[in-house]
């Protein structure tokens, strides 16, 4: 085999392949080697052939500005009556009443719908269409790579100031099942227009004490006037809190001031976004998200690597 090997032909490749394939496993050492390379070969070209498709895409875009990927609640008809769609249909009910139905892992009053407004699929609330396609992703601030599950679970320990989900559990599965569904008319690997919130200019200085009068004028009549939010019999909220033991802790993305002004720009007053200027976002945001909250422990461990953005909490 060896001095074949020197000669690499489609024919010994192919060979090759098929022995792997057959299940034979009396290998040398230098067999497995050229087995490992095709395979390598083969995933290089995967995925060279899937980031093609994916310009391909962009550029498609880009060309027809009108077809922009819609980021929208799929019709619920398209749920499908089997298992999936059980899981899906609890993955809905799980991010509209994470208080209610997960107590165990959520330590304030608020549901993943709060922030992921319209169920997680309203474009500049940082939906989760498109998202099964675009994760694992790198993250900075852990410094490596993240599963979507991951991912869910760091809204779990800061966002809902809780403990994560087992990552194979029926609640984990329910909830990535619901985000596939949503993603069903996305591209795989193209991040859509409408992720994340709206951008604001991260190089004005934050005024707290206009933001304290922001606040008291056009948002305190729902979130009440120390953020702590407004709530039903049962322990829902009406309005969900946006300070005090309620709310999400200081190492939560919300906790961040040009992070929450991003949110609040496009998003509120509920029902008048994009009616604050960049400033205002900012002044109001930095007043909220420094009052008194949950503290997260180990933050002073976010990004390891360095790099960590100005506004983040330590
Ligand atoms: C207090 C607000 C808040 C709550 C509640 C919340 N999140 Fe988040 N979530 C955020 C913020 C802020 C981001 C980061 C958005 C950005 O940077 O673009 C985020 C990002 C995410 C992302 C990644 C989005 C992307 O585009 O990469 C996922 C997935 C996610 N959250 C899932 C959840 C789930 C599931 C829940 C409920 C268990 C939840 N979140 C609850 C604020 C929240
Ligand atoms: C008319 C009522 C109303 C007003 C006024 C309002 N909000 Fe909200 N806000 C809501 C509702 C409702 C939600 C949650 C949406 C849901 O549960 O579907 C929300 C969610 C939020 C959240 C994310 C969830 C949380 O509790 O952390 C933040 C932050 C927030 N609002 C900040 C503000 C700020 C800042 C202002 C003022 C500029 C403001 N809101 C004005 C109704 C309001």
């Amino acid at each position: 085999m060896k001095k074949f090997l020197a000669i690499p032909s489609p024919f010994l490749l192919a060979t090759i392949v098929a022995v792997g394939a057959t299940g034979i496993t009396a290998c040398s050492d230098s067999e497995t080697k050229a087995v490992d390379r095709v395979e390598e070969a083969e995933a290089l070209a995967r995925v060279k052939s899937l980031e093609a498709r994916a310009a391909e895409i962009k550029n498609d875009m880009a060309a027809n500005p009108g077809a922009k990927l819609n980021i929208s609640m799929p019709d619920e008809s398209t749920i499908p009556d089997n298992e999936y769609g059980a899981a899906v249909r609890r993955g809905l009910e799980l991010a509209n009443h994470t208080y209610r139905e997960l107590p165990n892992n959520v330590g304030n009053k608020l549901n993943c719908t709060s922030c992921h407004l319209a169920n997680g699929s309203e474009a500049y609330a940082a939906p989760w269409n498109g998202l099964p396609g675009i994760f694992p992703i790198y993250r900075s601030r852990d410094a490596r790579v993240n599963s979507l599950q991951e991912r869910v679970n760091g809204c779990f320990q800061r966002s809902m100031n809780g403990t994560p989900l087992d990552l194979d559990s029926e609640e984990m599965n329910a909830f990535i099942s619901y985000m596939t569904w949503l993603s069903q008319d996305m591209p795989i690997g193209v991040s859509p227009e409408g992720r994340g919130f709206v951008k604001v200019d991260n190089t004005l200085t934050p005024d707290p004490v206009k933001g304290k009068e922001i606040f008291a004028n056009t948002c305190s009549t729902c979130h009440g006037d120390n953020g702590e939010g407004q709530y039903n019999d049962d322990g829902t909220y009406v309005y969900p809190a946006v300070a005090g033991e309620n709310s999400f802790n200081d190492g939560a993305g919300m906790a961040r001031t040009y992070k929450a002004a991003a949110f609040v720009k496009g998003k509120m007053p509920f029902g008048q976004g994009n009616t604050l200027t960049d400033q205002e976002a900012i002044d109001v945001a930095s007043y909220f998200t420094h009052l008194p909250r949950p503290v997260k422990a180990n933050k002073d461990k976010d990004w390891p690597k360095g790099g960590a953005p100005v506004d983040v909490r330590r």
